[in-house]
Order: C-alpha cells, then structure tokens, then sequence
C-alpha cells in the first residue's frame, strides 16, 4: 500500500498576520511546527495580490523547510520569475482571479497548453517538479500528461461543498475514477481543497491519491487546539483511512 502525505498550507497564518499589519503569527514558524507535527510538505500561494503570504514569507519558508515546499503559483511571468528564483522543490499551477476569495475551479490546461508546458520545463530546469490544479476532467488530465506536468492536483472543491450525501458521493465516484485514470497514464495524482477533518477520510482511502493539500480547515482548527494537534489530527485521520482501505 502507497503511503498518503500531507501537505499542511499555512497561508492563513499571513491572513491573521496581515489583518493587523504586525509581523505576527509567522507563517515561517507556523511551516516549522506543523513539520514537527507530521506534516509531509509546507504548501503556500504567492498570490499575485500578496494578500496573505509575501515574498520574503517565500524565500525564508524555502530557506529552512526540512520537508519540502510547495508554491502555488498563476503562470505569470512575474510569479514565474520569482518561482525560478526560489526554487522551490515543487510547484503546483493554479488559476487566479483577484477577486475571487479562494481559488473556485480548475486550471484550464486545454486552453493554455502552450503557456503551460513553457512553465513545467523552466521550472524543471531548476529542479521544481509540478503539478496542476485541475477539475477531475479526463481531457484535462490528457492535456496535463501532453504538457509533461508529472502530477495533477484535483479540486476536490466540489466534493467538499457537496450539500447531500448522494451528491458527495456522486463527487467522490468522480474523483475515484478520474484518479485511476490519471494513474494509468503516467501521472501522479494530489487533492485539495476544502478538505477536513470530517470529508478527508474517503478522500484518503482512494488509493492512488499521493499527497492532501490542506490549509483552512487546520488553521481553524489550530486557533482552538494549537497547530500541533490540529496537523497530528488531521494526518492519523488520513493515514488510519489509507491503512484500513
Ligand atoms: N490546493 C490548492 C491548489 C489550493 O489552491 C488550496 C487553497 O485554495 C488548497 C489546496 C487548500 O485548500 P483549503 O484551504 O480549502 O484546505
């Protein structure tokens, strides 16, 4: 059986930090104790509004990660340039609209082939494996393989906002599927999205899932329990789900 890794996002951190323009809570120490707590890997969005994690949160939580980091990115040039500088050991490409209150679909890999694959071999070069945030789609899976993005990340948005138990799991038999065809040729598949510490279990027992990207709900949580608890939670809820699959 494949082990199942989390990757703890810590953006909301630099939410609180930045409500009141002070320099705490630092997400640079929040990446070091949710490591200590089990997390696999630190995930943060460099969004092109800066409106949680700046670029200093960037270069300093990619200085003295001991896992890895993760930066969600938009394929500007701008935030493409800043991620080629850092370096960072994984990227994943998602859509980004200023207005939006988090990221509320897929990346449109079909349309943007060109953009894309331009992207995923600049980011090689440095030594950045990525993946793409897409919808469960097969034809968007087909054009991230065409692209040569070694790893997808499916939007389980839809899952989690699921407002009936049979429409769950209509989301689910989707993500089930699309995740055994995504394996089957060639790509590593990641999740996230809205996951928590009540909807990520089923999430966890698919059994080609790799890696949960998770943040808001283990942030909440952290406010009440601490980090430390909330990351050693949420990651024996994933970890007993894939060993009992
Ligand atoms: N993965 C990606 C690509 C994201 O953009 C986000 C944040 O929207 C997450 C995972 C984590 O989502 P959440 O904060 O809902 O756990």
């Amino acid at each position: 059986m494949k082990p199942i890794y989390l990757g703890v996002n810590i953006d909301h951190v630099a939410t609180v930090r930045n409500a009141r323009g002070t320099d705490y809570p630092d997400p640079v120490t929040a990446a070091a104790i949710a490591e200590l707590a089990g997390a696999d890997s630190i995930t943060t969005h460099l969004r092109e509004d800066r409106r949680h994690i700046t670029d200093r949160d960037v270069r300093i939580i990619r200085e003295t990660v001991k896992t890895s980091l993760n930066l969600e990115m938009a394929v500007t040039d701008d935030i493409l340039a800043i991620a080629k500088a850092v370096a960072p050991q994984k990227a994943c490409f998602v859509p980004e609209r200023r207005e939006e209150v988090t990221t509320e679909g897929g990346l449109d890999v079909i349309s943007n082939m060109a953009k894309i694959e331009k992207a995923v071999n600049e980011l090689d070069k440095v030594g950045t494996v990525c993946s793409l945030f897409i919808d469960p789609v097969k034809e968007q899976i087909d054009a991230a393989k065409k692209v040569g993005a070694p790893f997808v990340e499916f939007h389980t948005g839809r899952y989690a906002n699921a407002t009936n138990p049979q429409e769950q799991e209509k989301e689910l038999q989707i993500l089930t599927s699309m995740a055994a065809y995504a394996d089957s040729i060639g790509l590593g598949v990641n999740s996230g999205h809205g996951l928590n510490y009540q909807n990520v279990a089923a999430i966890a027992r698919i059994p080609q899932m790799n890696e949960l990207n998770i943040g808001h709900s283990i942030i909440a949580r952290a406010i009440f329990t601490g980090l430390t608890e909330a990351v050693k939670t949420l990651k024996a809820i994933m970890v007993d789900a894939r060993n009992n699959s």
